[in-house]
């Protein structure tokens, strides 16, 4: 065990440096050439395993720092990652109270509290893999409302229908495919400029579901939206969801969080409104992958919808049942994701999480006005919430398809450069840059470092011709 430890350590304490470039993986088909990653039959030496350790972590994208704007996350939470080591060291496992008894008693200790963040005083819940499985489970748990016999006798001549924006996340198509409800029966229902569901559009669209003479089952909101970070009006989609008896699913992957916070919450007022909830803490939590729940605010349901089959073997009917939470899951072996959510929660309090949205907020503010001051730049969404998504225009230059290529060039010059790391993404017909802030150990300096880098570089491409 020591000499994997003096192996952690010298790995950790050197990743740790931050001296090195965000990004730096070329391309697969050259890393391949790089690496020896082949298995052979006997066992190597532990400097082969040592050399392997510096490798993954020499080419993989150092997500801690303050210039990763790629992803829905980033930075590094030291007390979720002890969580994480201690998990594995464990290696519990959560379908039965007995083999994960501490993880079982902090998982429903942290439902207990997102729940009461959202508004479900009587709830349930269960930790998940993320914020897709979250989503398929609210997506399930609507059609075992509407159909229990959906469980024994499967779909039967239904043709169900779920309604989610056309700026949800894709794991909405993942879920109607897995549960058997089929992509043609997902309706993205239009939004608005903001990028929120339009509710006269989707009562217009269930509408056109019912002359059809189909039924209607589910809709899923989203706080928080993958592109720009909309929110969807949650008192609006709930009158239309109880006109015509439907679930209303949140998914909270992204923005739920906005909940820590009193100057964001507003952000997802009307929240308890909903039937359930999804809620990555892998996300704006920063918690290491994978840590994510589904809240639900009828309690029960989800061991109504899940149970089935385990009793001969696994869950016995001891003075510990009511805690065994594989009976509401769908995986039989689970990672005990709960220690590393609450050791973090404990260090930073209700307080850290609001004053981590409170920061980048004020980040973003700064960050839109000064793209709005900068001639060159411009925003292509409103940034309600912590996605600003903004291009490089130069004058001259107004056909969409140019802009696009040059946007992209950008950034992917800003992550050969070894800059900052940030995605192009489209919304509306319009390409642009986008940025997430999710790591409060960005300051002001990097983003002006960064729309800086941004002109820069666009100017040097438009100059060059090269894009
Ligand atoms: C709004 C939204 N929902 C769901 C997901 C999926 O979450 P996960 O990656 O945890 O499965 C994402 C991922 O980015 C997301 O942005």
């Amino acid at each position: 065990m020591q000499a994997y430890l003096d192996i952690l350590n010298r790995a950790v304490a050197d990743y740790s440096r931050g001296d090195r470039p965000v990004v730096q993986a070329p391309a697969a088909s050259e890393l391949q050439q790089i690496l020896d990653l082949s298995l052979q039959q006997e066992g190597a030496d532990l400097d082969v395993l040592e050399q392997a350790v510096q490798d993954y972590l020499h080419y993989n994208p150092d997500s801690a720092q303050a210039d990763y704007f790629k992803l829905l996350y980033s930075g590094r939470n030291n007390a979720a990652l002890l969580g994480d080591w201690i998990t594995s060291l464990s290696n519990a496992t959560m379908h039965t109270y007995q083999v994960g008894p501490v993880a079982t008693l902090m998982e429903l200790e942290l439902i207990k509290n997102w729940n009461s963040l959202v508004g479900f005083n009587e709830g349930d819940g269960l930790m998940v893999s993320g914020g897709s499985q979250a989503n398929l489970i609210g997506m399930m748990l609507a059609r075992h409302k509407v159909c229990p016999e959906f469980k024994t006798r499967g779909a039967d001549g239904r043709r169900l229908i779920a309604y989610v924006s056309d700026q949800a996340h894709y794991s909405a198509q993942k879920a109607v495919n897995v549960l058997g409800i089929g992509s043609d029966n997902l309706v993205a229902v239009a939004t608005d400029d903001e990028g929120r569901m339009c509710p006269q559009a989707l009562e217009a669209a269930i509408e056109e579901s019912l002359a059809a003479g189909h039924q209607p089952f589910y809709i899923s909101l989203t706080a928080g939206t993958t592109v720009v970070g909309a929110f969807d009006p949650v008192l609006e989609c709930r009158a239309v969801a109880d006109k015509y008896d439907l679930w209303l699913h949140i998914d909270g992957a992204w923005g739920a969080p906005v909940l820590f916070s009193e100057q964001s919450r507003h952000l997802l007022a009307n929240s308890g409104l909903a039937d359930s909830f999804a809620w990555d803490a892998h996300k704006l939590m920063n918690v290491p992958i994978t840590a994510a729940v589904i809240l639900v605010r009828e309690a029960g349901l989800l061991k109504e919808c899940f149970s089935g089959g385990g009793g001969e073997y696994l869950f016995h009917a001891d003075e510990n049942a009511a805690f065994n939470l594989g009976e509401r899951s769908m995986q039989c072996g689970r990672r005990a994701d709960s220690l590393k959510v609450w050791l973090s929660w404990k260090a930073l309090g209700y307080k850290g999480f609001a004053a981590k949205i409170d920061h980048l907020q004020g980040l973003k503010s700064l960050c839109v006005s000064q793209i709005e001051q900068t001639d060159r730049l411009e925003m292509i969404a409103p940034a309600e919430y912590l996605n600003v998504v903004f291009r490089f225009k130069p004058e001259g230059i107004d056909d969409e398809q140019t802009l696009r290529r040059l946007n992209i060039a950008i950034t992917k010059t800003m992550m050969r450069n070894g800059g900052a790391y940030v995605d192009y993404a489209q919304y509306k017909g319009r390409s642009g840059i986008r940025l997430i802030l999710a790591n409060d150990a960005a300051q002001a300096g990097n983003i002006e470092r960064f729309l800086q880098a941004c002109v820069t570089t666009g100017e040097q491409l438009v100059a060059s011709g090269e894009y």
